[in-house]
């Protein structure tokens, strides 16, 4: 894979001469429509650092998340209340890094947009300029419908999440699956075309019945992308740790395994141990070359004092510069 640098330093990459367009919102838009072949489901995975990144990237991923699922994936908290708008800008930038073609979606954490709009605006500005996002994604349905409005007329696209929105855990009494229910269903549909009519490209529907999530996909105009929602959705969603097999403890029903990476790394990690222990690690293959006369350096003398200020006694002071 060659890199191209444009002006914008990670617009297009060769493979194999082949060259791979970045992913625009224009792009995934019409992917709800399709081109030449018909609709086009999109893929999106979330990525917390720069390795990943990569990862996903060369996979062929179209959207990438900065998912606030970082303070339970990455920080170990139980909710992804306490995460900040400074560590999402942090891990957004480290992301930014690693793509080449996929877009990049940084989320909103919580009370980053839920006081006015005028703080939704000044903090997806934030993530677009420091975290280097391409659009941001904030949870919520009519009641952040005109947060959303002002965002897009500032030029930053948005994508919304409706249904299960883990900031709301508490008033939700639990992630629990949502649009049970008629009732519960209304408020979903009514969430989506509020979301929509606000000018956001794709709405993320999570932990919502298939048949829901089918009836919000053709009632509205951009691409949903569903976790936990069912097949009939124009895209889908998992968080990379779950994907991969890394996590560990329980899983929610929608996490399918697609590698049971954790295990792999345990293995490695127990040989490791065991290598390290019994010498076999590092052997030649991972050492610099021995020298092959002894150092003719010309030794110098050098007098070394202690922590405690006396003097150290030869021998020692001289192994310091080897
Ligand atoms: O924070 C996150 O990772 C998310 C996805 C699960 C959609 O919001």
């Amino acid at each position: 894979m060659e890199e191209w640098t444009g002006p914008a330093g990670r617009y297009q990459l060769m493979y194999g001469g082949n060259t791979l367009k970045k992913v625009t919102v224009p792009d995934l838009r019409a992917r709800k429509w399709g081109g030449p072949h018909g609709p086009q489901r999109i893929a999106m995975v979330t990525a917390y650092d720069y390795t990943m990144a990569r990862l996903v990237d060369e996979a062929g991923v179209d959207m990438v998340l900065v998912g606030d699922s970082l303070g339970m994936v990455v920080q170990g908290l139980s909710t992804t209340i306490p995460v900040t708008l400074d560590e999402m800008a942090y891990h957004c930038r480290a992301v930014a890094r690693g793509l080449g073609r996929a877009h990049l979606v940084g989320d909103l954490p919580f009370m980053s947009y839920q006081v006015s709009p005028a703080q939704a605006v000044e903090s997806a500005g934030k993530l677009m300029k420091e975290g280097a996002c391409e659009s941001v994604k904030l949870e919520g349905g009519q009641e952040v419908a005109e947060h959303v409005h002002r965002i897009v007329r500032a030029g930053v696209p948005v994508v919304g999440h409706i249904g299960l929105t883990p900031q709301s855990v508490h008033a939700l009494g639990g992630f629990k699956v949502q649009g049970r229910g008629a009732e519960g269903a209304d408020k979903v549909l009514a969430d989506a075309v509020a979301i929509e009519q606000a000018g956001a490209f794709a709405i993320v529907l999570e932990a919502i019945p298939p048949d829901l999530a089918a009836q919000v996909t053709s009632m509205v105009s951009i691409p949903t992308i569903g976790i936990g929602a069912g097949a009939a959705c124009d895209g889908q969603v998992l968080v990379c740790t779950d994907l991969l097999g890394l996590a560990r403890g329980h899983q929610p029903k929608f996490a399918k395994r697609f590698a049971d990476l954790g295990t792999a790394a345990v293995d490695a990690f127990a040989q490791y141990v065991a290598e390290v222990r019994s010498g076999a690690f590092p052997a030649a293959a991972h050492s610099y070359k021995p020298n092959a006369a002894p150092a003719s350096a010309p030794q110098r003398a050098v007098v070394v004092h202690s922590s405690y200020g006396d003097e150290l006694d030869a021998p020692l002071a001289l192994d310091l510069w080897h």
